[in-house]
């Protein structure tokens, strides 16, 4: 959702700009812009609708600097237009700002500040960098005191990410973030500026986190941070490892195909990096005692990381016998529930960066609670202000649709619950021979993934000509049934639900037709033949019922029949056909897989 880039001090700076959105295409956009300029009185404001390829194609020849700023748009105020693209200009053209965020009253500012300026769009950000173009010019002020006067009108607690050039003075950047993510990279001669460090990792490896309501001040040698409170701040980089090829599509028609084809590499990788031979894990002994030390666990997730929160509980409560409560982080941080006398967060999050999510870490730091951050993206926002980290170490995932990171998530948590329980003594976690099933797991998704032409054939016959869909299954089943259907709502909009098999009968039922897709999830020795019984009742009303089954409860006729492996972790190899089978309907229906309209792989807005 949004991108941010900036370069000062490097005269290849459209080329990293323009390098710099394309790696940042995966968040979701329908807009995009560069300004630069070289310093000797030459500047150059390109902006387009659609993807950076239009924006590239728009660049000139002639289009040169050495400093510069760029942004890819999600629209939330005004529509998608040229006009409405970033970087907004001021009306005397001196100043140009890209933003992520919303600046909620921008009306109000409007009204009190700028009646008399002309805007050219109908956007939020507008308002400040006239504002900023207002106070230096009726004020007297600096640019840089004007910068920080107009953030000092926003309301309070507003999220956003500025990044504003002076055209008077174009190597200076100037550089504000509140609970939006934005990083200051180090560079040799130059430095840059960035949503993630994935769009500038050709550039630098070496990073400076920003804080909330920080101001910084950007030269190609200097980078100046000042807090909240005024004071200068002295900050050592960290060091990001990311090969530049993990980003790379490779021979891979679309990202999602390329991620889930690589999970039972990361299976193996976690494997490894957490499972020790001896049994033990190399889970840090301190959060093990901290979850120890807890009544609940609270797991907060959006979306798919809060399905693979589901499937935790079931780990958590089996293998640490500690109470589990998993919440969508959208409703947790309005709707919060009467909490335990000593709780433990966990939060799973892909990006790190999820603003619904933030918003219930922001709360349980000021409760003084312990928290852990699970998640996909080292020194992301929330694995910076949790109190843990475990990384799921899945490699950059670029497809909107989340498949490996939600495989990585459930294995991080077993990975964890099995640690604790072990702590605790359970039988059931010293029994539990995570490292073995592991391999067993990342074999039998390669037998799913191998094949895969098999899987495209039914996602022809069953979803492509689709308008509805069903999964069900009970308990766990369940909870991948919401994942599946998720998966093949967002890529192919087929409208999919995820149903407890057995709740169907109780009103949705309604809803079954003729040849409407009905995919039953059955991987439970004690609910199979339950889910089994539900399918016929949708049969009995002409649905098209598709299984995914567990080798061990298959029947004949089942359609897919998965590898046996421990019931609890079932998971990681039944969403596997359901990965595939919203990647084929998709790619059959003429869609763009990996950027489903409307969608953003970082939500970085409430
Ligand atoms: C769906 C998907 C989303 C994300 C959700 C949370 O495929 O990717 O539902 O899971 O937006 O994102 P993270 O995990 O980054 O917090």
């Amino acid at each position: 959702m949004c991108g941010i880039v900036g370069v000062t001090g490097n005269d290849n700076a459209v080329s990293i700009l323009l390098e710099g959105l394309q790696k940042l295409e995966y968040r979701g956009y329908d807009s995009a812009g560069i300004y630069v300029n070289d310093l000797h009185g030459e500047d150059y404001l390109v902006k387009e609708k659609g993807r950076i390829a239009n924006l590239t194609a728009a660049v000139g020849p002639e289009v040169h600097g050495s400093t510069g700023i760029g942004h890819t748009r999600w629209a939330t105020h005004g529509g998608v237009s040229v006009a409405n693209a970033h970087p907004q200009v001021s009306e005397d053209h001196r100043f140009y700002l890209v933003h992520n965020g919303v600046i909620e009253n921008f009306k109000e500012l409007k009204a009190e500040y700028l009646s008399d300026v002309t805007f050219t769009s109908q956007t939020d950000t507008e308002v400040f960098v006239q504002l900023v173009d207002k106070f230096v010019r009726e004020e007297n002020l600096t640019t840089k005191e004007a910068f920080l006067k107009s953030i000092s009108l926003l309301k309070k607690g507003s999220s956003y990410a500025f990044l504003l050039i002076d055209s008077n003075d174009p190597d200076t950047l100037y550089v504000a973030k509140n609970k939006s993510p934005l990083l200051v990279g180090l560079g040799e001669g130059c430095n840059v500026v960035c949503s993630d460090a994935l769009a500038m990792i050709n550039v630098t490896h070496e990073f400076l986190e920003l804080k909330d309501g920080e101001v910084v001040t950007i030269k190609p040698q200097s980078v100046e941070i000042i807090d909240q409170a005024g004071n200068q701040v002295d900050r050592d980089s960290f060091h990001v490892e990311m090969d530049a090829q993990d980003t790379d599509k490779g021979t891979y028609p679309y990202y999602m195909l390329k991620e889930i084809d690589e999970q039972p590499n990361v299976m193996r990788k976690l494997a490894q990096t957490y499972l020790l031979e001896s049994g033990k894990t190399t889970v840090d002994p301190a959060l093990i005692e901290d979850i120890n030390q807890a009544d609940r666990l609270y797991i907060i997730g959006a979306g798919t990381s809060y399905h693979a929160g589901l499937v935790g509980k079931k780990l958590f409560e089996k293998l640490t016998h500690i109470p589990t409560e998993v919440h969508v982080a959208s409703e947790f941080a309005y709707e919060k529930p009467l909490l335990s006398e000593h709780p433990f967060f966990i939060f799973l999050t892909q990006s790190g960066e999820t603003a619904d999510s933030r918003e219930v870490l922001v709360n349980v730091n000021a409760g003084d609670y312990k928290s852990l951050t699970i998640t996909n993206v080292q020194n992301s926002t929330l694995s910076r202000e949790a109190t843990y980290t475990m990384l799921l170490g899945a490699g950059p995932e670029i497809s909107v649709a989340s498949t490996k990171a939600y495989t990585a998530q459930i294995a991080v948590e077993a990975i964890l619950a099995k640690a604790v329980g072990m702590a605790k003594e359970q039988i059931v976690a010293e029994e539990f021979d995570l490292r073995q099933q592991l391999g067993l797991v990342a074999t039998g998704m390669q037998a799913i993934i191998d094949e895969k032409d098999q899987v495209e054939e039914l996602a022809k016959e069953y979803f492509v000509p689709a308008t509805r869909a069903f999964y069900i299954g009970r308990g766990i089943d369940y909870f991948v049934s919401l994942e599946a259907a998720l998966k093949l709502k967002e890529i192919s909009y087929v409208q999919a639900e995820g149903f407890a098999s057995g709740e169907l009968k109780h009103g949705t039922i309604a809803l079954i037709e003729e040849n409407t897709p009905v995919v039953g999830i059955i991987t439970q020795d004690d609910t199979a033949s339950l889910t089994r019984s539900n399918l016929q009742e949708t049969l009995s009303r002409g649905a098209k019922v598709m299984t995914i089954a567990r080798q061990g409860v298959a029947n004949a006729d089942d359609t897919i029949v998965i590898a046996d492996v421990d019931e609890l972790i079932m998971p990681l190899l039944s969403v596997v056909p359901a990965q595939l089978l919203a990647y084929y309907t998709s790619l059959n229906k003429g869609l763009d897989v990996d950027r489903p309209r409307n969608l953003a792989k970082s939500v970085t807005v409430e």
